[in-house]
């Protein structure tokens, strides 16, 4: 089964060919990233200008690279939810368009669920399964019984953990997106700062308090004119950020029994995420899965896998 999956739901216009949910025949992702970047964060009117601007390309493009004709493909998956609506609107579009015209199936897909599936491109899924989902809108702990079966056992109640480490940068005088720059700064320096750790009861988050602690320290040493060591502060942000995301994981792997933890979204990419979550699941016993880097951020191969799963659930249980 041929699936063409196509993303919008943020800054990145993408459109993806998969066979069978895991052969990937073609992936073009075009990255707005370098327009936002002097805004200090996405911009959601010049972000749906960009997709339109862009989205026929795209589309030309992972056609031609999986030198494909239409009529050979047998699914259109688009991310429909959640997003930035000016945005998601050009990719369903283009997506609902493209499949009228070649007498396609369209179906709509949730972009959390493509992070999750962004897994199953390198790797089977063992149930129980549980997924953190760590991204620049978005910090889930998500329980999976079968296929496509999501239980939300917790959510952030205030930042996703992309926005305070994207916020966090900002105030250091890192570009955005500042994920990637603070995870390399942190492996040259030294946790030296005491910052608070949240743990809430059960499974939710919250990574305001950090933020807010990272910027009083660092107004108080300015005004007291000491020096700001930020390799030491952004590993000590780094370090309790993951201590309490692996540590609320492991909590629920335990709880649930799980057999296979799985780390999705942009901030699966952060290297002390992926070496601490995998010295945690060995000593727990449990399989560890994270997708290459080029799948942790936003692509539309995973929405296509996603959407590859949502049509075989709905057409066994209908
Ligand atoms: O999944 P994604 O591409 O977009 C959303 O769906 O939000 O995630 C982007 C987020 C940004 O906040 C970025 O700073 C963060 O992922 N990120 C990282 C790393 N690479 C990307 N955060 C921490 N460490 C990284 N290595
Ligand atoms: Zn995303």
């Amino acid at each position: 089964m041929i699936v063409l999956g196509v993303e919008t739901s943020c800054d990145e216009t993408a459109v993806a060919i998969v066979e069978d949910g895991k052969k990937v025949l073609s992936d073009v992702v075009y990255s707005q990233i370098k327009i936002h970047e002097k805004y200090g964060g996405v911009v959601p009117e010049v972000a749906s200008r960009r997709h339109i601007k862009k989205i026929i390309t795209v589309f030309e493009k992972a056609l031609t690279d999986a030198n494909i004709d239409p009529k050979n493909i047998d699914l259109v998956a688009v991310t429909t939810k959640p997003g930035l609506i000016g945005s998601l609107l050009v990719g369903i579009n283009a997506a609902e368009a493209f499949a009228l015209a070649h007498g396609i199936k369209c179906i709509g897909v949730n972009h959390l669920t493509g992070h999750i599936y962004a897994n199953y491109i390198e790797s089977d899924f063992t149930f129980p399964l549980l997924a953190l989902v760590v991204s620049g809108g978005h910090t889930e702990l998500i329980l999976m019984k079968k296929h496509y079966d999501f239980t939300v056992l917790g959510q952030t109640l205030d930042d996703a953990v992309g926005e305070a480490y994207d916020k966090v940068g900002r105030v250091l005088g890192l570009s955005y997106p500042a994920g990637a720059k603070i995870d390399k700064l942190a492996h040259e320096g030294k946790h030296t700062y005491k910052l608070p750790l949240t743990y809430l009861d059960g499974y939710n988050f919250s990574f305001s308090g950090i933020k807010s602690a990272v910027l009083n320290l660092l107004n108080t040493l300015k005004m007291k004119g000491e020096e700001v060591r930020v390799n030491d502060l952004a590993c000590s942000f780094q370090n309790s950020v993951v201590k309490v995301l692996v540590d609320k994981t492991i909590e629920a792997a335990k709880e649930y029994d799980v057999k296979h933890i799985i780390i999705a979204g942009g901030v699966a990419a952060n290297s002390s995420l992926r070496s601490e979550m995998t010295k945690a699941a060995e000593k727990l016993g449990v399989k560890l899965t994270y997708p290459s880097i080029k799948y942790c951020t936003d692509n539309a191969v995973m929405i296509a896998v996603s959407g590859y799963f949502q049509f075989f659930t709905n057409f066994n249980e209908n």
